[in-house]
C-alpha cells in the first residue's frame, strides 16, 4: 500500500459552453476535475487550496472513511467549510473497496463543476476477464448561469431551480446544442474490451446512457462487484456509479455516445440529448469528406419507468471470498423513513410563502434537516457539545397515511429542526424507505455517508411488511451507496453501523438537500481502541 499526494486547487476557470464564455469554480482548471488513481489499501491526501470565491468543502463519494470522519467532508455535518483562501488536507485510507467513486463539492450547488472520478482498483485482480483499456465517462449538468446564484435564487423564491441548459459527457455537451461542435471522442479498436466507468455527477437529473450499435455487461455498481449483467442501457441517479465492460464488436464507423433525462416525476425537466462520439481506429486517416454514418443511440422516452426499473433493480452482488455479501439476517434498530417533499412554516426572507400553506420544504419523518451554523455535528458529537443537535430523530412518520396520495392535507406541517438518529457501535439497522407523493411523486436517490447498504427489496406503492419480506434477496442483494427509491414506492435497506461519527443520509437531487431531506446517524465508539473516532487534524477547519 502506497501514500498518494494529491494537490486540488479550486479556483476560477473561464469557460465556453452554449455559445457564451462562463466563469465556473473548478479544480486545477479541468473540467471535470482530476482522476484520482489508487490501489485498495492505499492512503489518500489531498491538499485542498480554495483560491474560488466561495467557502467550500469536498466529498468523497462512497468513501467508508473508517475511523477518518473528519475527512468525509459534507459542509457543516463533519467539517465547517474551507474558506475563501484557506486549505485543508483531506486524509484517508481506502480500504476494503474497489471501484468507481467520485470526489464533489459538498456545499451549495458547486458540485455542478467541483467534481471528478475517483478510482480504486484491486491489489491483485479483477473478478472478470482484463479489459484491454478503461474509460471514465461522468455525466454532467450544465448552466449558462452561475449555480451558485441557481441555488440561492431557487431557496429565495421557494425551491424550484432553474432546468440546467444542457447534459455533458466528459464536461462537452455534444452536438445537438448550439455551439458545441467540440465533443468527446473514445477512439477504439474492432475486438478489444472496453472497461467503462460511469458516473452521473448531474445534479438533479437521473439519466438513460447508451452507445449506439454496442451494448455493455455491467460489473460494478457503486464500486460493488454484480453478476454479469447484459444490457443496451444504463440508468443511473445523481450519486451512483456504474462499471460496464462493452466490446468494439460493431462494424467499424463512427457512433453516437448519448445521454437523456430519465424524469421519474411529472414536474418539468431538461429534455435534451448529450452526445459524444465513439469512433473506431482505421487505417486510413478520416478525411472530413469520407465521414462514415453515425448511427444515432435510440434513447428510451424520458419517462420510462420500466426500462429504468429494470435497470435499477437488475444486477445483483456478486459473491466471492472478500466481497462483503454476506447480508446480517439479526436486525437490532428497525426504522420507517417516509420522505420527500411538504410544507413548512415560511421562513423570515422567502418571497413565494402563503402564511396559512407554508412554504415548500423537504423532510424525512416530518423533520426538515437544518444544518448547524457555528460548529460541525462531528465536531459538536465529538466534544459533547450542547444545544447543536438533539437525538430524537423519530423511528418512524409522525402519522401512517396513504404514502402514494397527492391529497396535502394528509401529512402534517414539517418540522424544522437538528435531529439525528443515535446508533451503537456494530448495530445493524434495517430501513424502510418510503417515498411519499404529497407535492408530486419522484423518485428520491438516497445516498448514505460512511457505510454501503444492502438493497433488500424495493417495490412502487405503500410499503407492506408481509408483501416486502416475500421479496427480500437475502443471498445476492445489491450492495450501494445510493438507491433510487422509485417513484411513489420503497425501498428496504440493511446496514451495519460499524465506522463511529456522524453520518449524513439525505437525497442526492442536490436542490432537496438544503431543503432538508436529510437526517444524520451518529455512530457511537465501540469498545476497543480500532473503534474510537481519533480527534481532528491540527488543520481541521473551524466557523
Ligand atoms: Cu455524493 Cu452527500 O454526497
Amino acid at each position: 500500500a502506497k501514500i498518494i499526494l494529491r494537490t486540488f486547487h479550486v479556483g476560477n476557470l473561464t469557460i465556453s459552453r452554449l455559445c457564451q464564455s462562463t466563469v465556473i469554480t473548478a479544480v486545477n482548471g479541468k473540467l471535470p476535475g482530476p482522476t484520482i488513481d489508487v490501489h485498495e489499501g492505499d492512503t489518500l491526501l489531498v491538499h485542498v487550496i480554495n483560491e474560488s470565491p466561495y467557502d467550500l468543502t469536498i466529498h468523497w463519494h462512497g468513501i467508508f472513511q473508517k475511523l477518518s470522519a473528519w475527512a468525509d467532508g459534507p459542509n457543516m455535518i463533519t467539517q465547517c467549510p474551507i474558506q475563501s483562501g484557506g486549505s485543508y488536507v483531506y486524509r484517508f485510507n481506502v480500504m476494503g473497496q474497489e471501484g468507481t467513486l467520485w470526489w464533489h463539492a459538498h456545499v451549495s450547488y458547486l458540485r455542478a463543476t467541483v467534481h471528478g472520478p475517483l478510482i480504486i482498483r484491486p491489489r491483485e485482480a479483477y473478478p472478470f476477464p482484463k479489459p484491454d483499456k478503461e474509460v471514465t465517462i461522468i455525466l454532467g449538468e450544465w448552466w449558462k448561469d452561475n449555480v451558485v446564484d441557481v441555488d440561492t435564487q431557487a431557496l429565495l423564491t421557494g425551491g424550484v431551480p432553474n432546468i440546467s441548459d444542457a447534459f455533458t459527457i466528459n464536461g462537452k455537451p455534444g452536438d445537438q446544442y448550439e455551439c458545441s461542435k467540440d465533443m468527446y471522442r473514445l477512439t477504439v479498436y474492432s475486438g478489444k474490451t472496453y472497461l467503462l466507468r460511469i458516473i452521473n455527477a448531474a445534479l438533479d437529473h437521473q439519466l438513460f446512457f447508451k452507445v449506439a450499435g454496442h451494448s455493455f455487461t455491467v460489473v460494478a455498481i457503486d464500486a460493488t462487484y454484480t453478476n454479469p449483467y447484459t444490457t443496451d442501457v444504463i440508468v443511473t441517479a445523481p450519486g451512483q456509479t456504474v462499471d460496464a465492460l462493452m466490446i468494439a464488436d460493431a462494424s467499424p464507423s463512427l457512433y453516437y455516445m448519448s445521454a437523456r433525462a430519465y424524469a421519474s416525476s411529472k414536474g418539468a425537466y431538461n429534455n435534451s440529448t448529450a452526445t459524444a462520439i465513439l469512433q473506431y481506429n482505421y487505417n486510413t486517416s478520416l478525411s472530413s469528406s469520407s465521414q462514415p454514418l453515425k448511427p444515432k443511440a435510440s434513447m428510451p422516452a424520458a419517462t420510462d419507468t420500466d426500462t429504468a426499473h429494470r435497470f435499477y433493480t437488475g444486477p445483483t452482488s456478486l459473491v466471492r471470498p472478500g466481497n462483503p455479501t454476506t447480508v446480517p439476517l439479526e436486525v437490532s434498530t428497525r426504522m420507517f423513513v417516509a420522505f420527500g417533499l411538504g410544507l413548512a412554516t415560511c421562513q423570515p426572507q422567502q418571497l413565494l410563502c402563503n402564511q396559512t400553506r407554508g412554504a415548500l420544504a423537504a423532510s424525512m419523518n416530518n423533520v426538515s434537516f437544518q444544518f448547524p451554523t457555528s460548529i460541525s455535528l462531528l465536531e459538536a458529537h465529538y466534544r459533547g457539545a450542547n444545544g447543536v443537535y438533539t437525538t430524537d430523530f423519530p423511528n418512524k412518520p409522525a402519522v401512517l397515511y396513504d404514502f402514494t396520495s397527492n391529497k396535502i392535507g394528509m401529512a402534517p406541517f414539517t418540522e424544522k429542526a437538528t435531529k439525528v438518529k443515535r446508533l451503537r457501535y456494530n448495530e445493524t439497522v434495517e430501513l424502510v424507505l418510503q417515498n411519499t407523493a404529497i407535492l408530486g411523486t419522484e423518485s428520491h436517490p438516497i445516498h448514505l455517508h460512511g457505510f454501503n447498504f444492502f438493497v433488500l427489496a424495493q417495490d412502487f406503492g405503500n410499503y407492506e411488511e408481509s408483501k416486502a419480506r416475500a421479496m427480500y434477496n437475502l443471498v445476492d442483494p445489491q450492495v450501494r451507496n445510493t438507491v433510487a427509491v422509485p417513484a411513489g414506492g420503497w425501498a428496504v435497506i440493511r446496514f451495519v453501523a460499524n465506522n463511529p461519527g456522524v453520518w449524513i443520509m439525505h437525497c442526492h437531487l442536490d436542490m432537496h438537500l438544503p431543503m432538508g431531506l436529510a437526517t444524520v446517524f451518529e455512530v457511537e465508539d465501540g469498545p476497543t481502541s480500532d473503534a474510537i473516532l481519533p480527534p481532528p487534524p491540527s488543520d481541521f477547519p473551524i466557523c
